[in-house]
């Protein structure tokens, strides 16, 4: 599967994402993290802004929540939100691997329902594992089975299993 889809399939993916909003309840995800005020977030992959906006609603104004994706279209719906929502703490970051981030500078980071669509994942978690601080998280839920969850994550030696949550894998840095 490209990264980077076309637009149509974007649509298409989006109509799915919001299927599964309406069967998921979000704020329960964000919830299991348990961010607090002030937390800083980095929502790789965003989409269209289903768990940017909980959790930009938990860090509060003297939190930030970073919103990365590799599709224009997912950035502009997840801006919308943001605005209807009024939430100034959300900065977007248009990649597929870079992030512009300084190093150990983010308190969690949100890998969702993002990893199957990865060519090269190891490419992305070096970066994740870059910019998180020394004891950040990485949160990760995805299609993939959890074996392969756990080996992806594990492979190269950046994460290790912190905590099975109910709702998805909890990753600390080596
Ligand atoms: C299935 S959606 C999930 C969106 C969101 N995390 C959620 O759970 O609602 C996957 C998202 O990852 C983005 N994506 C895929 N490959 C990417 C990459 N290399 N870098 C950044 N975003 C990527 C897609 O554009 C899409 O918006």
């Amino acid at each position: 599967m490209v990264e980077l889809v076309s637009d149509s399939l974007f649509r298409f993916l989006a109509f799915m994402i919001k299927t599964r909003d309406i069967l998921v309840n979000l704020g329960k995800v964000v919830d299991e993290i348990g961010i607090k005020q002030g937390t800083t977030v980095l929502d790789y992959g965003c989409g269209l802004g289903s768990f940017t906006i909980p959790a930009a609603k938990i860090v509060g104004e003297k939190g930030k929540v970073y919103a990365l994706d590799i599709h224009p279209l997912a950035l502009k719906r997840t801006k919308k939100k943001a605005q209807k929502n009024k939430l100034t703490n959300i900065e977007f970051i248009h990649s597929d691997c870079d992030t512009g981030l300084k190093d150990e500078s983010v308190d969690v980071v949100l890998f969702y329902d993002m990893l199957a669509s990865l060519l090269t994942p190891q490419k992305q978690l070096a970066e994740v594992y870059r910019i998180l601080k020394p004891e950040g998280i990485l949160c990760v839920k995805d299609v993939h089975s959890n074996d392969k969850i756990l080996s992806t994550i594990t492979e190269k030696d950046f994460f290790q299993l912190k905590n099975k949550g109910r709702k998805q894998f909890i990753f600390s840095k080596t």
